[in-house]
């Protein structure tokens, strides 16, 4: 049998490394979409698949110099299953039923959470190269790779696989990682999480915005920021003999198949940078200034990464992660600098869970109570530490942003948008449909993100197609007529399960 893990610790052996780490240093990655042919020849190599733990990606915090890093692994490999996954193993109806219900029934799921996801009109899932029907994956393996060694780290997976699943897609990723394909710096803005435990879980006290996230919002089987423990499956002790899963931190009794695990979303969006560029063109009047002035309004940050709100000279842009990222959107109210819906400012408002004001017992009732107009309105974009998501997608296609445009017309540029969270209605499905999608955010009407709109028109047939930049006389300069520019080709949810996890999964009747 094996030693149980103490309350307080982590068993970094345990997890993923993706959930420690985007693998900067891994430039080659393909993820691979699978479908179980032989359950029992999938069973087999699911007990004994290489995956890379987080243990085994961790860099040695501190200046100790005596402390010689591991070397990185050459190779990584992740994995994660779909519901349809673990039926086609034949796992237990009521095992399945104990994930989230977004889980069980899909990304594709129903035609109303298309419509929230924004996944309408040329995004529709039934539209999709991937993801619904008959190709909705069983198995997703993430490959990554230091620089030259990702074909044969694929062909030796591929050859493993072969017996007991059918390949569906081999989604190909772009090996430089700095810039998606409008051309903009990408991976700055993360949540930190929690790995020391150090936050108390459910801080009533956090007013402030803080980037530190409980473990419990990225990791199943720890305490989240509501101070709970985020459901999940917790099987009876018996169905577990072998005691192969962790016992649960607020179930003792109970085996718990979600610890050390997280949801895993991938989607497939395609991006028309041509047309992207093209438009803005056009809204500036060929000046290329402007032109480079609207696509940073639109996005929240400068081609380099700048933050617009921030008093950040373009000078900074080589500035590390960390200082292009500490800023909120206090001192901006009226979205003066960075407009109230540029695509960061929607996908992260930065806002603690009370709208900001002056200290004291009587405002902070005032606010509380929402006797305030404006803390009003920003109350509708408030507490944005529950809707954090650590984002790991990798782009596809040209590599920068003059070979896509030099490139033909609708050749396959985009980005694998991959994120993990624990709760997927909370996180991803929430940012995605009332803080992108949704036309009514911060005070703004009729139009959704710059970048991710639908363009389709609201039911009352208003528009959705505008961008409005505050203009400090009051009124607001509106671009119209935004084309689509990103259309989802697939999409799937995932469990990323912890490994302990995924050798029960296997072996389960
Ligand atoms: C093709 C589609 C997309 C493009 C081109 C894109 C581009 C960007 C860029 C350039 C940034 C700024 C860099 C950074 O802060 O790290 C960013 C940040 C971000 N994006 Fe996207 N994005 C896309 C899709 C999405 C989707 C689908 C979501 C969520 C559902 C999302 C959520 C975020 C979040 C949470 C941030 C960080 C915001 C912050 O903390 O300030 N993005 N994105």
């Amino acid at each position: 049998m094996k030693a149980q893990t103490p309350m307080h610790e982590i068993d970094r052996d345990d997890i993923q490394g993706l959930l420690r780490s985007g693998y900067g240093h891994h430039t080659e990655a393909c993820f691979l979409l699978l479908r179980i042919k032989d359950r029992e020849a999938a069973r087999a190599w699911l007990a004994a698949a290489p995956v890379t733990s987080a243990a085994m990606v961790e860099r040695p915090v501190g200046t100790d110099a005596s402390i010689q890093p591991e070397p990185l692994p050459e190779t990584v490999l992740q994995l994660a299953l779909s519901s349809a996954g673990l039926r086609a193993l034949g796992i237990a109806d009521d095992v399945i039923e104990g994930f989230a219900e977004e889980f069980v029934s899909g990304m594709d799921g129903d035609a109303n959470r298309a419509r929230r996801l924004g996944d309408v009109g040329a995004s529709a899932p039934e539209r999709w190269q991937w993801g619904a029907g008959q190709r909705v994956p069983h198995v997703l393996v993430l490959l990554y790779a230091l620089p030259g060694h990702l074909d044969p780290w694929r062909r030796t997976i591929e050859q493993q696989c072969m017996a007991g699943f059918d390949t569906l897609a081999c989604l190909q990723t772009a090996d430089s990682l700095d810039r998606e394909p409008f051309g903009f710096r990408d991976g700055i803005s993360q949540p930190k999480i929690d790995w020391e435990r150090q936050r108390p879980a459910r801080d009533d006290a956090q007013l402030a915005y803080s980037n530190l996230s409980c473990l419990g919002e990225f990791v199943l089987g720890y305490p989240n920021e509501y101070g709970g423990y985020t459901d999940r499956p917790l099987l009876d002790a018996q169905r577990d003999t072998q005691a192969t899963l962790p016992r649960a931190e607020d179930a003792p009794d109970q085996a718990d198949l979600g610890r050390n695990g997280s949801y895993l979303v991938l989607r497939q969006l395609q991006q028309d940078v041509r047309g992207f560029w093209t438009f803005l063109d056009g809204a500036a009047g060929g000046d290329t200034d402007q032109r480079e002035r609207f696509a940073a309004a639109m996005v929240g940050r400068t081609l380099q990464g700048v933050p617009l709100v921030a008093a950040t000279k373009a000078s900074d842009a080589a500035a590390s992660s960390a200082d292009l990222n500490a800023f909120t959107y206090q001192s901006d109210p009226q979205g003066l600098r960075c407009p109230l819906g540029a695509h960061i400012r929607r996908a992260n408002p930065r806002n603690a869970d009370l709208p900001a004001g002056t200290r004291g017992i009587i405002s902070r009732l005032i606010r509380t109570l929402g006797f305030d107009e404006e803390a009003l309105q920003q109350d509708l974009v408030a507490s944005t530490r529950f809707h954090r998501l650590l984002r790991r997608g990798r782009k596809y296609g040209a590599a920068t942003l003059a070979e896509s445009l030099a490139g033909p017309p609708g050749a396959p540029v985009g980005l694998h948008f991959i994120c993990l969270g624990a709760n997927l209605a909370r996180q991803f499905e929430f940012v995605q449909d009332a803080w992108l999608t949704g036309t009514k955010f911060d005070g703004l009407t009729a139009e959704s993100d710059p970048q991710l709109g639908t363009r389709i028109p609201a039911p009352d047939g208003t528009p959705t197609d505008g961008y409005s930049i505050p203009q400090p006389d009051g009124s607001d300069r509106r671009i119209t007529g935004l084309p689509r520019f990103v259309t989802v080709l697939g999409g799937g949810y995932f469990f990323l399960p912890g490994i302990r996890a995924l050798r029960y999964l296997a072996a389960a009747h």
